[in-house]
């Protein structure tokens, strides 16, 4: 559903940006409490610690570069790619004093200005899960030659496919508000399934996948997928596990976080799921 050419229209003119992206990490957590800095600290890092410091890091689709703050303290070298020019032009100023920043426009899916066999890690989260079959395929194609031996990916993409009847509903329901406001503008034809499928594709194998429920109630609609370099013939199977909590999570950490702001005490019933 969401086309290249939507993506740059969406992201690059019609959204207004307000807070630099922050605004999504505001709403993260029933008590808006810790922002960014906390989902990066208790969602995000515990996922992809093990890979970090990294030489080189490859993040895709920064936007405004919520990720790329916390990203380039872990490396000697971070490039950015995005299709939109005033997302890539507004973190040029904004990581300005990072001489290890690396700024590109792409076209949604070309990643030819990167060097081969040159990214340790490459990353992306919350903007792939607009992306489909093909961008990610074109995506996983270059990653396989982009990737250092023991190169690794972290990937945030939609799972929507999993559920058929978003592959009946016609284009028009699909792209209406009253859908799009429930699924968050995820691409339809996108699975956990059909994400390994390209990696084998691609000659990466996928390490694990990380199925969430996030953008439906008690819909697994998003997916954390962790994939290297190498082909799985060779290689132990991929681990796939369903977190039904995920978002519950990312609330009780807001909880413990308003708690200790405010100075509140609590016994061991506050923070039941
Ligand atoms: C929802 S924003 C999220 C940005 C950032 N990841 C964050 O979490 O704040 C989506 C971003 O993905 C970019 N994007 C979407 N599809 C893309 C693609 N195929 N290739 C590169 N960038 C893409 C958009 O231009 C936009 O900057």
């Amino acid at each position: 559903m969401p086309s290249i050419k939507e993506n740059l229209r969406v992201w690059n003119s019609e959204y207004h940006w307000k807070d630099q992206g922050e605004e999504w990490s505001q709403g993260v957590g029933a008590h808006n409490v810790g922002g960014s800095d906390l989902f990066w600290t208790s969602t995000l890092l515990p996922r992809i610690n093990h890979f970090l410091p990294s030489k080189t890091i490859l993040e895709i689709a920064p936007g405004m570069g919520r990720w790329t703050k916390y990203l380039k303290q872990h490396c000697d070298r971070l490039i950015i790619v995005d299709l939109s020019p005033k997302c890539i032009e507004a973190c040029r100023q904004r990581f300005s004093m990072d001489k290890h920043l690396s700024y590109y426009v792409n076209d949604g899916k070309s990643l030819d200005m990167i060097e081969d066999s040159s990214i340790d890690f490459v990353f992306s989260f919350d903007s792939l899960v607009h992306a489909d079959l093909t961008t990610l395929g074109a995506y996983l194609n270059q990653l396989t030659v982009k990737l250092r031996a023991n190169g690794v990916g972290f990937i945030h993409h939609s799972n929507l496919n999993r559920y058929r009847i978003f592959n009946y509903l016609p284009r028009g329901i699909l792209n209406g508000e009253r859908l799009n406001r429930i699924i968050s503008w995820r691409d339809p034809g996108v699975s956990a399934k059909l994400f390994e499928q390209l990696c084998i594709k691609a000659k990466l194998q996928c390490l694990s996948q990380e199925l969430v429920v996030w953008a439906a109630p008690g819909l697994f609609t998003d997916v954390l997928s962790i994939f290297r370099k190498g082909s799985c013939e060779t290689k132990s199977g991929n681990e796939v596990c369903k977190n039904r909590n995920f978002m519950k999570q990312c609330d009780l950490m807001s909880r413990l976080a308003s708690a200790a702001k405010l100075g509140v005490t609590f016994d061991s019933t506050t923070f039941q799921p």
